[in-house]
């Protein structure tokens, strides 16, 4: 059987950076704040002049997957696109990449995971390739959060912790029977969808909120978070999701080369490190500079580790999300 592998990285950050003092000129916060609470040093913020948006972005990122692939963007034959804020209510913003990379006219599928989002995706491209349908899928995760949240101290505590940017990968089936995708877990539990959620626009009340009532108190159209009971079912479940990858492929904690969590806070991350007694040199973060991009975060940070020089031919990777829905899921992948 085919197995996918992943044959090239890329990423693309806004060049506005935000720091945690810029962020105390705006609201009722300071850097000491974040940093003991996220580990976030600062994040990335689109400035509306450059013209960024998620599909942008994703293009951009999409750019450097394909090139450092060794493909160009004609060969891509299917896109799927994880975001949770898209250009547009609706198309979604897979399409818009189809568009301004200028390929013929492909599949194209959006995935509303969330932060675990590019981990459905892969799971789907997975899938994809293992019954030989594509042969060069585009995987992309990017997110505009600074466009929608609450920059006000009334919004602090989810405010301070998003940032903006996108990742991608190119994926390919490979014949080599221990290479690539391993093995893949998706989880959800819709009965706590509202500890993270953003009400607003929604089918329900859209327009007559958006124009009629026009609340300034209304925070409905900002994201809303239940932080402590995030935090305590993200430690759980990120711990249950990778163990049952390594339980599927007969591996220990120990056998990861690189683990790389969602960068949902770094504080989670460290806890699952400790829990799971990995080593430093086992984990890969970079929430310090770019905050949580949801469903860009493990694209972002994968193609950073490829750049740092952190994969070897033959490792073994761990990717690991848990998020809004809420949804959760892992990877194990032979480099
Ligand atoms: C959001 C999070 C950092 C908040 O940390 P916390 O220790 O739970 O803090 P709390 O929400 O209990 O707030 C503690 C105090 O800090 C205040 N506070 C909240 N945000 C603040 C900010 N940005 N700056 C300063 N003070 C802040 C609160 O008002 C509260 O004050 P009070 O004690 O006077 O009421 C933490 O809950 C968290 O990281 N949760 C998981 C979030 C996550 O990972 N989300 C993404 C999942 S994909």
């Amino acid at each position: 059987m085919l197995h996918s592998r992943i044959a090239g990285t890329g990423h693309y950050v806004p060049d506005n950076v935000v720091t945690n003092d810029d962020l105390s000129k705006m609201m009722d916060t300071n850097d000491a704040w974040i940093q003991e609470r996220t580990g976030i040093r600062e994040r990335r913020w689109i400035d509306p002049k450059t013209g960024d948006s998620p599909s942008v972005m994703g293009t951009k990122a999409a750019r450097m997957a394909i090139e450092n692939a060794g493909i160009t963007a004609d060969d891509v034959d299917f896109i799927i696109f994880a975001t949770l804020s898209p250009d547009m209510y609706f198309p979604g913003p897979g399409v818009q990449v189809q568009d301004q990379l200028g390929i013929k006219e492909i599949g194209a599928l959006d995935v509303r995971n969330q932060c675990s989002g590019f981990l459905y995706g892969l799971s789907v491209a997975d899938k994809f390739i293992q019954t030989g349908t594509y042969k060069n899928i585009l995987l992309i995760g990017s997110e505009n959060h600074s466009g929608g949240l609450d920059k006000t101290t009334r919004g602090r505590g989810v405010s301070v912790i998003f940032g903006d940017g996108a990742g991608a990968v190119i994926l390919q089936p490979t014949e080599e029977k221990d290479k690539g995708v391993l093995t893949t877990h998706l989880h959800s539990e819709g009965k706590y969808a509202k500890e993270l959620a953003l009400e607003g626009p929604n089918t329900g009340h859209w327009v007559d909120k958006m124009i009629a009532e026009q609340d300034p108190e209304d925070t409905s159209y900002y994201p809303y978070m239940n932080g402590n009971f995030v935090f305590k079912h993200a430690v759980t479940r990120f711990q249950e999701v990778i163990h049952e990858a390594l339980e599927a492929t007969g591996h220990q904690p120990s056998d990861i080369n690189l683990l790389i969590p969602h960068q949902a806070n770094l504080r989670i991350s460290q806890y699952i490190q400790a829990k799971m007694g990995l080593a430093d040199e086992q984990v890969f973060n970079n929430i310090q500079k770019y905050g949580n991009t949801t469903a860009a975060s493990i694209p972002i940070a994968l193609s950073e580790a490829v750049q740092e020089g952190r994969l070897k031919n033959g490792d073994l990777l761990c990717l690991a999300a848990f998020g809004s829905g809420f949804t959760w899921g892992s990877t194990l992948i032979r480099w």
